[in-house]
């Protein structure tokens, strides 16, 4: 399988997700700021890829330069995980990774160099688990649906949008694996085209079967294909299970409901945000209006229109069946739970 990123030789490699489905290149990070500019330009993108990325950011801070001192080290280290944190709002998995390291640098007494290779040692922790992880939230969310499912999903929770493997589509994976699938139907997520250019990369790659769904024929195949769920990855879980994701899942989740479909949410649980007690309160990203009025490098409307592009919208509690996690599935008001059982 294609890598996301990965560590190699004190660098991170970073696959530009930007060219995908054409081109195949890695960007080569040898500090920070150029896995800043990463995140924050969409060569990597998707919750827990931003979290790992952010991790390997902080390794590479601490490779950066020869300290003269502990203290010099750790406050350049503040300064890059600042940085890093302001690359991208929403997905909290961003934030999560940046206390992670800083936990570690906070607590941390011995020499620059011991704290050079600790950062190392646990970015790759950070990645390495967040594709078991993502294995054990496919076997949980496989266990849910029934022999030749047809799914909807939407924008890109798989292996892109992580370190491996995927979350909604690490469900569909392991499902697949088990005979539960028969087909994918795939949203092209305007205004990126996250299912166009990514899920249906992935699709093709594992010979999963699939269709490309532009956003509004979601409610017509709902109605007219016998869907069996909808399964969507999340950006932020706030304490009282609403889950922000890719703008258009909210509207998907309404179709859900009215169609009488399980709508479920996988991700895990470093995407729980427990000091977010609602969605009212996540933070919502706001791309260029120039994503939503060019299609490549065309205008698609007249000059001087004026767009909206919230990049994410939160979808109810109320709305979601059940989130699947790595700690087993969950009702979204019980989401809490999830926290506590390791
Ligand atoms: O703007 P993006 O591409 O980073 O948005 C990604 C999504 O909304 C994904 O569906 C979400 O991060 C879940 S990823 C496992």
């Amino acid at each position: 399988m294609i890598r996301t990123l990965y560590w190699k030789n004190n660098r991170v490699y970073i696959l530009n997700q930007l060219l995908l489905p054409s081109r195949i290149r890695y960007v080569e990070c040898g500090n920070y700021e150029s896995v800043y500019r990463a995140i924050k330009d969409m060569i990597i993108r998707g919750a827990p890829a931003i979290g790992v990325a952010a991790a390997f950011g902080m390794a590479l801070a601490a490779l950066e330069k020869d300290f003269k001192s502990l203290s010099a080290m750790k406050s350049y280290l503040l300064k890059a995980a600042g940085r890093l944190a302001s690359s991208r709002p929403t997905a909290v998995n961003l934030f999560w990774a940046l206390k992670r390291i800083e936990d570690i640098v906070d607590g941390f007494s011995g020499t620059p160099e011991g704290l050079k290779s600790r950062l190392v040692r646990e970015a790759l922790e950070v990645y390495d688990e967040d594709i078991s992880v993502n294995k054990r939230i496919g076997s949980y969310g496989a266990a849910l649906l029934k022999k030749n499912s047809m799914v909807i999903t939407h924008c890109n929770a798989g292996a892109l949008a992580t370190a491996g493997y995927g979350t909604a589509l690490g469900v569909i994976r392991s499902a697949y694996s088990q005979g539960k699938i028969k087909l994918v139907y795939v949203d092209e997520t305007r205004p990126y085209l996250q299912g166009a250019r990514l899920t249906a990369w992935e699709m093709k790659q594992e010979k999963i079967p699939y269709r490309l769904l532009t956003d509004n024929m979601a409610g017509h195949i709902m109605k007219t294909c016998g869907i069996g769920a909808v399964i969507v990855g999340a950006d932020r879980i706030a304490a009282n299970g609403d889950a922000a994701n890719k703008i258009g899942t909210y509207s998907l989740s309404i179709l859900a409901r009215y169609h009488k479909v399980p709508f479920y949410v996988a991700a895990p649980v470093s995407t729980i945000d427990p000091k977010t007690s609602n969605g009212g309160r996540i933070v919502i990203e706001e791309r260029s209006v120039k994503e939503v009025l060019y299609v490549n490098d065309r205008l698609i409307a007249p000059k001087g229109t004026i767009a909206c592009h919230p990049a994410f919208d939160v979808t109810p509690a109320g709305l979601i069946t059940a989130i699947i996690t790595e700690n087993g599935v969950f009702k979204p008001g019980e989401i809490k739970k999830a926290l506590r059982q390791k």
